[in-house]
């Protein structure tokens, strides 16, 4: 869904909101059509909103007043969860004013938000193999992705996940298990356990010349939620049933023998007890994110930093449905020394307006899916511009940008 804001001056803002696959329950709700067409998955009924409702109530505004704006249009949703008007529809409309704004500026996005401050290029996390709900649960666990921890520069990080990502696919291609790839653009993982691709990541690391761990590490999406049924944990993959004990033992078992920085929703978005005690248990050395378990909302960060739950928070600003509501819950965690990764979702567009949060907010850290497919190197693309026209400017988060740490590694 896309939505264009013009103001009297003729600047145009324009957005588009994304989707996710392996959504939290706790996000703002994707409002679609249901019925025959598409799918179901038509929006005329939240563009209708946005043609009628929405722009009756924003006409006239004062655009630089994105907390007014957004104010508005919750209040005019009136549901807890957007499901009135659709939280796709409104995050396109508040994300399109923030552009409008910016635009009558004069200035880029991420400079907008920024401020005169120094600039810098975050920290990227770039999946090389797809799974779990993105890759029709070839293996469980969701995201395999890499951390170009020693890089020194934005547009170094890219090179050397190019070179990894080549790497993993001629890895693949050798063992006849190229078979394209899943919904991010990893590549689709036929793996027979979900280590194996672990293990493949750690030598596809090495084909492309660099260190595992120094230069570049592991991040695990194990998406958690999407695994938990009745209290146990699914691995489909390997035919078992885990408690949550179990499957945190499982995790540690991976953090001990691979070289993993970050690790997001370890355990199931219910499962409060099974964060605390894995915190509780790795914290102090690996960034533990809360995605399904946060969905981009400041009350569940705070609530969070008091159970030690996690220490680091996935923004995606169409969880929260509005740009103020997902900068509130990235204030929070910045308020709780929790890291912060802006990110896209599995369902996503050439819209690359989260590239410009991570930089103008200074977030430290980014996900965007693999490094393939236009709708993923769009946001590239856009980072690599940005620290271009910095030039000398530029600064570059590096390894320093992860959270990590809880402060005495002790349960509440
Ligand atoms: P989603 O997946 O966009 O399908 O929710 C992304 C993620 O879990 O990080
Ligand atoms: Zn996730």
């Amino acid at each position: 869904m896309e939505v264009e804001v013009r103001l009297r001056c003729g600047v145009i803002g324009c957005a588009i909101a994304p989707a996710g696959a392996s959504t939290g329950s706790g996000e703002a709700v994707d409002l679609r059509d249901g019925g025959a067409a598409f799918g179901g998955y038509d929006v005329a009924h939240a563009v209708r909103g946005v043609e009628e409702e929405v722009a009756a109530a924003l006409r006239g505004r004062d655009v630089t007043d994105q907390p007014g704006m957004d104010g508005v249009l919750v209040e005019l949703d009136g549901t807890a969860d957007k499901r009135r008007l659709g939280g796709n529809a409104l995050v396109a409309v508040s994300m399109a004013a923030l552009h409008a704004a910016a635009g009558a500026a004069g200035k880029p996005l991420w400079r907008y938000l920024l401020g005169e401050g120094p600039a810098r290029l975050p920290l990227p996390e770039i999946q090389i193999f797809g799974g779990g709900a993105h890759a029709g649960r070839r293996v469980d666990v969701q995201d395999f992705m890499v951390v170009p921890v020693g890089a020194s520069s934005f547009a170094e990080a890219l090179d050397w996940t190019a070179e990894v990502y080549r790497a993993a696919g001629a890895r693949l291609a050798a063992a006849g298990r190229l078979y394209g790839v899943a919904d991010e653009g990893g590549y689709w993982p036929a793996f027979d356990a979900n280590e194996d691709a672990l293990e493949c990541l750690v030598r596809a690391i090495e084909d492309a010349g660099r260190i595992p761990g120094e230069e570049m590490a592991i991040s695990l999406d194990v998406a958690a939620s999407e695994l938990h049924q009745a209290g146990r944990y699914r691995l489909g993959l390997e035919r078992r049933d885990l408690d949550g004990d179990a499957l945190a033992e499982l995790l540690i078992g991976w953090i001990d023998r691979y070289p993993i920085v970050s690790i997001e929703d370890p355990l199931g978005e219910d499962d409060v007890r099974g964060m605390q005690r894995f915190t509780a248990a790795v914290g102090d050395r690996v960034q533990i994110v809360g995605d399904d378990y946060l969905v981009t909302s400041a009350r569940r960060v705070e609530q969070a930093a008091r159970d030690r739950a996690c220490n680091a928070l996935l923004v995606k600003p169409n969880q929260a449905g509005t740009v103020t509501e997902a900068r509130a819950a990235l204030d929070a965690a910045r308020a709780a020394g929790f890291g912060t990764i802006v990110s896209a979702r599995s369902g996503e567009t050439e819209d690359v307006t989260i590239v410009h949060l991570a930089v103008g907010w200074g977030a430290g850290q980014l996900k965007v899916g693999s490094f393939a497919r236009s709708e993923r190197m769009a946001k590239w693309n856009e980072g690599l511009r940005i620290e271009g026209a910095l030039g000398d400017a530029a600064d570059f988060a590096g390894r320093a940008a992860l959270g990590g740490s809880t402060p005495d590694g002790s349960l509440p």
